[in-house]
């Protein structure tokens, strides 16, 4: 299919929004990078294809979160979206736009869908019955209520189901219930619910799920949803809550799934006001714009249910495509805290090249909803010996003639037309698969190619050749068809590794399209090749799994007393201000790089009863809070701390104190008692950021 103005294809496409009280993780990044290899492949082929994303803001994870932080739930939230939109930019991952769902945009576009669906009589009204904390006065989500289960008397089990035998209940049920919130016994209260009529959407709902709008396997699975019937659903929460206000329904606010998906309109129209698009075809019925959303299998329901329903009942456009996707496993198990493999992405990007993880996850996407195992000796292996030893290597063996024995200008004349071709060809077939995301085949047909541009350069053997005067054009000829393939193998890559494909373009002169496979660059000069791709490293995975292992399953060590009487020296009376502990001995960078030194800001500071050193600090790292006992009660009071920032070791060892958990170590400078201070960044500096 060539690239005319007139299938010029106009698609939006968006990732699921990430929570705003996490950081993004391995598992998200499968998702952002499907979507960004689908994206920049569509862009690359001349479509006009924008895709957007933003954070999810609402709901009451985030609003007790904000609170336990002590700061707004705003605040918190676009702390958390700037940390993860550059997060994401630094896994190359292009958004058109990374907003919030805290918008006015998103705001005004619930209000609209909402009022649409009740005009048409698909909201309607009843009063239920929930737990609520009398304490905190509120009402409780499942997973914030805790007791024995009913089942098989396991205490300390979720609201809604039980780990010890795997029943599943209401919270309604569980005996001895307990808010997590504040401990206490949660009590019976009706409130009036706002609820969607969902089983109206049944027929339609059935005939969009099997148009090829999502995977056969995930359509079977949503038939046993419709066997069990479908509910009403209950879209509203009761204040206090974090979200919008239902319109003339002072109190109730609208529950966080109902938002959420509205806010991939909302960040869209939010992209387009500020570009002068109008983004009107996307949402309309009878359009022939596409509009596709990448998710993961555990929000299919909300995906795939009630998100069409919602587009349909407010006269807008269902999805063309709900694209679903599998969980990301690490070695072969769910990823987990303590062994190190939840992976925060930018725990990974401190120790490896992102492009790494990009072209892993191609080469193992396959447009179906099984996990996708991050094997790290695989992972390893497959980067070094296909993207260094393969494709790189095409160019780096190649490229130093043509610059020092021919002027770095490629030969007139193709040596071998057939293989071009054959590169050439390629072109449809590896289209298709990242097309129907079969990232996987793409890659591996690429590979095979890469794997006969090698052979063909060690059977003509430039650099035997080259040292026999009569064979120099021959060798001139060998050399510069090696570049066009690499180079075409680049412009096939360039969706899955865009900033190897940026180095490639700018080796070459050029400005890749996915037509650029169809030319060759015979006769145009090259420029000298720098190495693009360093080997990756056993010892920097493991690294970046101990960084997993510390930063994450954390609560650290308390200065041992030991230790404190070593870090005091008594030289406070000597006066003199210089006085310091003697550098005993020299580390080395690496030992040193271990220390995951944060700023924190000091949420609360608080005595601790019987301690006559110590303090309880809540210590926020911008989307985690740790809790720290330091010994600085006798230079202190708890309230001159509150909302100072300091810096702290974020990934010393947990440790158990009579007190409780203490999770890391606060900074603190001087010779002890009330001669102590803690260390204070300079201004501008965020809870999180990493002090080096
Ligand atoms: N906020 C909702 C989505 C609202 S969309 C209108 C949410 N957020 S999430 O942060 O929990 O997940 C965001 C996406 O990441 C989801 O598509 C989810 O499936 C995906 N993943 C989260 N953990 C994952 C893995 N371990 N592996 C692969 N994807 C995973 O759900
Ligand atoms: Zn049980």
């Amino acid at each position: 299919m060539a690239n005319t103005s007139s299938n010029k294809r106009r698609i939006l496409v968006t990732s699921a929004l990430p929570y705003a009280n996490g950081s993004i993780h391995l598992g998200h990044l499968l998702e952002h990078i499907q979507t960004d290899i689908w994206t920049r492949f569509q862009r690359l082929r001349g479509h006009e294809c924008y895709s957007v994303c933003a954070d999810d803001a609402h709901g009451t994870p985030v609003m007790l979160k904000a609170q336990e932080l002590g700061i707004t739930p705003e605040q918190m939230v676009e702390q958390t979206r700037a940390e993860h939109h550059q997060d994401l930019k630094d896994f190359y991952v292009d958004y058109n736009n990374y907003y919030v769902t805290h918008s006015p945009e998103n705001k005004e576009a619930c209000e609209l869908v909402y009022n649409r669906l009740n005009d048409a009589g698909y909201i309607s009204k009843r009063t239920i019955n929930q737990l609520f904390d009398p304490e905190k006065q509120m009402f409780l989500p499942d997973r914030f209520v805790k007791g024995t289960c009913p089942s098989c008397g396991a205490e300390d089990q979720n609201g809604d189901s039980c780990d010890v035998c795997g029943a599943t209940y209401s919270p309604t049920e569980v005996k001895n219930p307990r808010s997590v919130v504040s401990g206490a016994t949660p009590i019976l209260k009706d409130s009036e619910h706002y609820f969607f009529d969902l089983p109206k959407f049944e027929g339609m709902l059935k005939e969009w799920i099997r148009s090829g709008a999502i995977q056969e396997e995930m359509a079977n699975k949503l038939e046993e949803w419709f066997e069990q019937g479908l509910q009403q659903w209950d879209i509203s929460r009761d204040a206090p809550y974090f979200g919008f206000e239902i319109p003339n329904a002072p109190g109730k606010f609208f529950y966080v799934w109902v938002d959420a998906p509205v806010g991939y309109m909302a960040s869209f129209r939010n992209f387009c006001e500020a570009n002068d698009i109008d983004d009107t075809p996307f949402w309309a019925q009878n359009t022939d714009t596409e509009l596709y959303h990448f998710i993961g299998k555990d929000i299919t329901y909300f995906h795939c249910l009630f998100w069409p329903a919602m587009l349909e009942g407010a006269g807008f456009r269902k999805p063309t495509g709900v694209n679903i996707h599998g969980f990301v496993t690490v070695n072969g198990e769910k990823m987990s805290k303590s062994r190190g493999t939840f992976i925060k992405g930018r725990t990974y990007l401190d120790h490896l090249n992102p492009e790494y993880l990009r072209y892993y996850f191609a080469s193992k996407l396959n447009g179906g909803v099984t996990d996708i195992d991050l094997n790290f000796e695989d992972f390893v292996q497959k980067v070094n010996s296909d993207l260094v030893g393969k494709v790189v290597n095409i160019a780096s063996r190649c490229a130093s003639f043509i610059t020092k024995r021919f002027d770095g200008v490629l030969s007139e004349s193709i040596e071998n037309q057939a293989l071009l071709d054959e590169f050439t060809a390629a072109s449809e077939s590896i289209a298709q698969a990242y097309e129907s995301r079969q990232y996987h085949k793409a890659i591996r047909d690429i590979m095979a190619l890469a794997d006969k541009a090698n052979q063909y350069i060690d059977a003509q053997a430039p650099w035997v050749t080259i040292k026999d005067e009569n064979k120099q054009q021959f060798t001139h000829d060998v050399c510069s068809l090696g570049i066009h393939l690499f180079r075409i193998l680049m412009v096939y890559l360039t969706p899955a590794i865009p900033k190897l494909s940026e180095q490639a373009q700018a080796f070459l002169n050029d400005e890749f399209t996915w037509e650029s496979a169809q030319t060759s660059l015979a006769g145009k000069p090259i420029n000298k090749f720098k190495a693009m791709l360093q080997r990756v490293e056993m010892d920097k995975v493991s690294a970046m799994i101990d960084a997993s292992k510390e930063s994450l399953g954390s609560v650290q060590k308390q200065e041992s007393p030991k230790k404190k009487e070593k870090a005091k020296p008594e030289v406070a009376k000597t006066g003199t201000p210089l006085e310091q502990d003697p550098i005993a001995e020299t580390i080395s960078f690496e030992e040193f790089a271990k220390v995951d030194l944060r700023v924190a800001r000091i949420a609360k500071a608080e005595h601790v009863e019987k301690a006559d050193k110590l303090l309880r600090l809540e210590l926020d790292l911008g989307g985690e809070t740790k809790q720290v006992f330091a010994g600085i009660k006798s230079a202190y009071q708890p309230e001159d701390l509150e909302g100072k920032f300091t810096v702290m070791v974020a990934n010393l060892a947990p440790r158990k104190m009579r007190f409780g958990m203490s999770e890391g170590m606060v900074l603190a400078a001087g010779p002890g008692g009330s001669d102590l201070y803690i260390l204070e960044p300079h201004e501008g500096a965020v809870a999180g950021m990493k002090v080096k």
